[in-house]
């Protein structure tokens, strides 16, 4: 397989695209607790990445609980593995989605890390079809994003949110403009 890749410069990013165009060591999918694929960034994934992703899924994992994330090959993807994180559902705020989706990135990330990855390229997880409101996802995905660059002996050198829309995009570029760069 391939060298770890990074694009420089390294450090935490936000662009507008289709993941599944990007090319990057992990590629983070926001999936659901069964594993099953469905709409939104899952269904985009698995249709890119061709029937070896489901079919990985269901022969070594039985589910992911909330907060979770497993680890596959990528298929046709221009990538070494994609990072199924199971986000939350947004109820009220008042049930553990944020705590919840701090842990599905943060396991995301370990993930990366532990498979060698130089290059992720990550959804916003949770704010589709789950309903997180996405101004209050945002620093959360940022501040775990920064804190995985800065773990010591990390493999990880870039992170790239990829938003699927300009509105989208645009909370997340003013977040990480809030925000001090990693160390
Ligand atoms: N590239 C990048 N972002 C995308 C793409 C794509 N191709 N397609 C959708 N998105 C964006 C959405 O606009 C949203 O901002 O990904 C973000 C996450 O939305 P969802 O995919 O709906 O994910 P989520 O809210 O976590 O809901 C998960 O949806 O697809 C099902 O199986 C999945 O049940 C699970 C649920």
């Amino acid at each position: 397989m391939s060298e770890p890749r990074t694009a420089s410069p390294g450090g935490v990013h936000a662009i507008r695209a289709d993941i599944t165009t990007v090319a990057a060591d992990a590629v983070v999918n926001a999936a659901n607790q069964h594993l099953a694929g469905g709409g939104g960034v899952d269904g985009a994934i698995h249709r890119a990445a061709g029937p070896s992703l489901m079919a990985e899924l269901r022969e070594r994992y039985d589910g992911c609980p909330t907060g979770g994330a497993v680890i596959t090959g990528a298929g046709r993807l221009d990538a070494r593995h994609v990072i199924h994180a199971v986000g939350p559902r947004w109820r009220d705020g008042e049930h553990g989605e944020p705590e919840k989706l701090r842990s599905a990135y943060r396991n995301a990330f370990a993930l990366a890390t532990e498979h060698g990855c130089a290059s992720v390229t990550c959804p916003s997880i949770s704010t589709g079809i789950y309903g997180f409101p996405i101004e209050a996802a945002a620093p959360i995905a940022i501040e775990e994003a920064l804190s995985a660059l800065a773990a010591p002996n990390t493999s990880l050198e870039l992170i790239t949110f990829v938003l699927f829309s300009e509105p989208d995009l645009a909370v997340f570029r003013r977040t990480l403009e809030a925000r001090p760069p990693a160390s």
